[in-house]
């Protein structure tokens, strides 16, 4: 569905290239004459947001590898003189670190705008599972990344996570001395978590680009849900888009900027500005905010194995999203039981995450556990069963009928 080009480049270099390598056409039939569903909200801007954030974490993270070594005795120290001797060093970590932060609030605002508007239903599937893969990617990248600067919290968390594969029976404890490089997490671990800290991102980029190639052959979902039928539905993505994805670019980098400049370290934990130390195990191993819903998930199994599945299963299933949701209306604006659940279900995740913070036991356990089994029954048994049973509001027309208020 990507636009019909009728880029001309009038320049003589330009036609030159052009004959030879149509690059000049594919960014214009993909970023300008792109038909773009007119009634997107401020939600759809942050797909964009999310690769300027990708864009943010890979040149401040290649400058930061410039001045940090990744060996022991050296790491914490590297990224002390990072904040202190070099050059608005202070300003690249903590661009970096508030920067994986954005991120993935980012990308929790966009995973569930999809799921909101039911963007991952047919013919968006791949686009969605591609997503999916993006976002695994994405917190591998960040647990090796918290490891780098060798703090009580890298240390331990790295042990704490690491360990998890010890749970698989038989093989286990090779898998982890294999991860390790050793028989305790020490140099080569952090040589190679830096090596692949470095690595993901690319990938991560590479993924983007067929998760963007996926979105343009099957087009913009809308708040409608319905899909365009005329030209009167869609608006040329430039200057429409580009102007509105630009304006909530600088919005959210105001909010990012108040996180850089005056809270710096808030969403980080006090205990990695102490050196790394094992021999002494910190009071509470927690890992950074947006792993806590997972976190809670995992403690509140009892046995470690089913654990361990439970939090890689309590991300996998959202890949099977477009087959549990069993619904023909996508967007949670006409279908009024759905959007109730929408709602549970986003505090229960909220709730889990603040779960995740506290220690494993009394209360908090049986919270853990109430949650866990209703985050699963929100899937295998809520999705499904409402699909069949909810009565959906009538939809609109077109999207020109919504937008214009006309009777559906
Ligand atoms: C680095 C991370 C990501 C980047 C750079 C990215 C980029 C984009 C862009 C540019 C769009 C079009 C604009 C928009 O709809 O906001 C988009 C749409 C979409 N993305 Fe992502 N994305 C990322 C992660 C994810 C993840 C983790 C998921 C789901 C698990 C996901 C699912 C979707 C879906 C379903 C759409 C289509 C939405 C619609 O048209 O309604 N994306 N993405």
């Amino acid at each position: 569905m990507s636009g019909h080009s009728t880029y001309q480049p009038q320049n003589p270099v330009l036609k030159w290239l052009e004959t030879r390598l149509p690059i000049g056409g594919l960014i214009h039939s993909s970023f300008v004459a792109y038909p773009t569903p007119k009634n997107l909200n401020y939600w759809w801007t942050f797909g964009g947001i999310l690769s300027f954030m990708l864009g943010v974490q890979i040149i401040t993270g290649i400058v930061l590898a410039m001045h940090y070594t990744p060996h022991v005795d050296l790491a914490f120290k590297s990224v002390e003189g990072i904040m202190r001797d070099v050059n608005y060093g202070w300003l690249l970590r903590y661009l970096h670190s508030n920067g994986a932060s954005m991120f993935f609030i980012a990308v929790y605002i966009h995973i569930f705008r999809g799921m909101y508007y039911g963007s991952y239903k047919e013919p968006r599937e791949v686009l969605w599972i591609l997503g999916v893969i993006i976002y695994l990617l994405m917190m591998a990248t960040g647990f090796l990344g918290y490891t780098l600067p060798w703090g009580q919290m890298s240390f331990w968390g790295a042990t704490v996570i690491t360990n998890f594969f010890s749970a698989i029976p038989g093989v286990g404890e090779t898998i982890v001395t294999w991860l390790w490089g050793g028989y305790a997490v020490g140099n080569p671990t952090l040589n190679r978590f830096f090596s692949l800290h470095y690595l993901l991102p690319f990938v991560i980029a590479g993924v983007v680009v067929l998760h963007v190639w996926a979105l343009h052959v099957v087009g913009q979902n809308n708040p409608t849900g319905i899909e365009p039928k005329s030209d009167k539905d869609t608006v040329p993505f430039t200057p429409y888009a580009t102007v509105k994805d630009g304006f909530f670019m600088v919005v959210f980098c105001l909010f990012f900027a108040w996180f850089v400049f005056y809270i710096p370290n808030y969403l980080g934990h006090a205990d990695n500005y102490i050196v790394a130390n094992p021999a002494v195990t910190p009071q509470h191993i927690v890992p950074e905010w947006y792993y806590l819903p997972f976190y809670a998930i995992l403690r509140a199994i009892p046995d470690k194995l089913l654990g361990v599945l439970a939090l890689f299963g309590s991300i996998l299933i959202l890949a099977f999203l477009p087959w549990l949701d069993t619904s023909r209306v996508r967007s949670a604006r006409y279908r009024p039981l759905y959007r109730q659940f929408f709602w549970l279900f986003v505090l229960v995740c909220l709730g889990l995450g603040w779960l995740g913070s506290k220690p494993a036991e009394g209360i908090y356990t049986v919270l853990a556990r109430i949650l866990t089994v209703y985050y699963f029954a929100h899937f295998i048994i809520i999705l499904p069963l409402l699909g069949i049973f909810e009565k959906a509001k009538p939809l609109p027309n077109s999207i020109s009928d919504s937008v214009l208020g006309a009777k559906a």
